[in-house]
Formats: C-alpha cells, structure tokens, sequence
C-alpha cells in the first residue's frame, strides 16, 4: 500500500537520513455517540508534550534495530503496551519537510496502520493511562478521532482545526479516505469547515 516516490528500502539505503516511525492503531464499533451519531471507528491519536496532536511512535536506529522493533519499543514506552509491528502493517514512507531553509537533518518519516479489535484498543486506552512510563511526560493523553459531523459543526472539522505534528494531519485525512472510514464528500466538507475554525 505505498504510495509516493519512496520505498521503505529506499529509505533505508539512506546514509545520513534519521528515521521515525508512527502507527495508526484504529478498530471497527458499533457504539453510537448519544445513542444516535454512528462512532464507526476508534483511531487513536495523542496529544504531545509540545501540545501538538500526533500519532504514536518515534525515532527508530535502524542500525540498531529493525522499523518495526523499533516502533514497538516506542509504543511500549507511550501507550505501556508491546504490540507487534509487522513489515505488512509499513504503508507509507517520506521526507520530512525540512524544519528550515538550511536544516540538513533529513528525516525520514515512515508510517503503519494496523487494524485491531475493539477490545484491544480499549486496552491500550488503560495501559497508557496508567503503565506507560511516557504518561504525562512526553505523552499527556490519548484521544479519539471523532469521525463524525453533528448538525451544529461540531466533530471531525474542528478535531482537524487543531494543530498537528509533522505531517500527521495529513496522514490521518490521507488514510481516512484510503482505508474507506468515511465518504469523501463528508471527508472534503469537514476540511473545509476546519480552515474556517480559527479565522
Ligand atoms: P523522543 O523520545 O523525545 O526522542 O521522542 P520520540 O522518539 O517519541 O519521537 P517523536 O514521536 O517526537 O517523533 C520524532 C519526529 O517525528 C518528531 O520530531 C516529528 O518531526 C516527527 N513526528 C512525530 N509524530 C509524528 C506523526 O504522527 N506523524 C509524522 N509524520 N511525523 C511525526
Ligand atoms: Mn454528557
Ligand atoms: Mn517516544
Ligand atoms: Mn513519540
Ligand atoms: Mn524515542
Ligand atoms: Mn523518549
């Protein structure tokens, strides 16, 4: 499922490139919210120690560890829980725009998603709430995705207003259409009402 220009062994040929990994773990539900607006799907994000929304994960040596083991022993640390990362979970990798003009850091930002059960995900919801060693230090909470648009506006376009690590906001919408969670009609109006949010 990778798109764009790099492959994930492209990105490891990289002499001098860091590389940092990061996980959408997300699982199908029945649940409504107020018994009537259709959840449909749980995918968890976080919120920083920077306050910036982001997914889970981090940087990866890939000398010292493989993508994968190395993106499992970040969740462990974040959310308290070691959950295997497979090669088939890789979906995406790329440059990370560079933070300045002249920075020559050369991040390579690599992405997973990884479907789980409800269950499961209200697991790690505890364990990073409580074992997590990161838990209100560089993680200060876990949060849903709300998915849905109320009729007053409220959902997905503000959840989008917010401010985002990295290229995290556009993985996110990136995969919400690829991963078929919600229509792109729906997807197109809560992004346009987003940039509306704080003007
Ligand atoms: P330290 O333990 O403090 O090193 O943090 P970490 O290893 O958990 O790294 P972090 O999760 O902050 O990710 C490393 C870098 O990847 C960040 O500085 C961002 O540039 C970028 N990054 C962080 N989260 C995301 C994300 O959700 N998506 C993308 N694309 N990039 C991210
Ligand atoms: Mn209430
Ligand atoms: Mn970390
Ligand atoms: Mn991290
Ligand atoms: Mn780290
Ligand atoms: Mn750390």
């Amino acid at each position: 499922m990778t798109s764009g220009q790099l492959s994930r062994a492209g990105a490891l040929a990289c002499s001098g490139c860091r590389h940092a990994c990061h996980v959408m773990l997300y699982c199908d539900t029945k649940t409504q919210l107020f018994g009537r607006i259709p959840i449909r799907h749980i995918i968890l994000m976080q919120m920083r120690f920077d306050g910036l929304l982001g997914f889970p994960g981090g940087y990866v040596n890939p000398s010292e560890e493989t993508l994968e083991a190395g993106l499992s022993r970040e969740l462990l640390e974040e959310l308290g829980v070691a959950l295997p990362i497979s090669a088939e979970d890789h979906v995406d990798c790329c440059h990370a725009p560079a933070s300045s003009p002249s920075s020559t850091s050369r991040l390579i930002t690599h992405f997973y998603v990884k479907k789980m059960e409800e269950e499961q995900i209200k697991e790690v919801e505890k364990e990073a709430a409580s074992t997590a060693t990161d838990h209100g230090q560089e993680v200060l909470g876990m949060v849903r995705v709300p998915l849905y648009n109320t009729k007053n506006g409220g959902g997905l376009a503000p959840f989008l207003s917010h401010s985002f690590i990295g290229n995290a906001r556009s993985q996110l919408v990136d995969f919400l259409l690829r991963l078929d969670m919600i229509a792109p009609e729906e997807l197109h109006k809560a992004l346009a009402h987003s940039l509306k949010i704080h003007t």
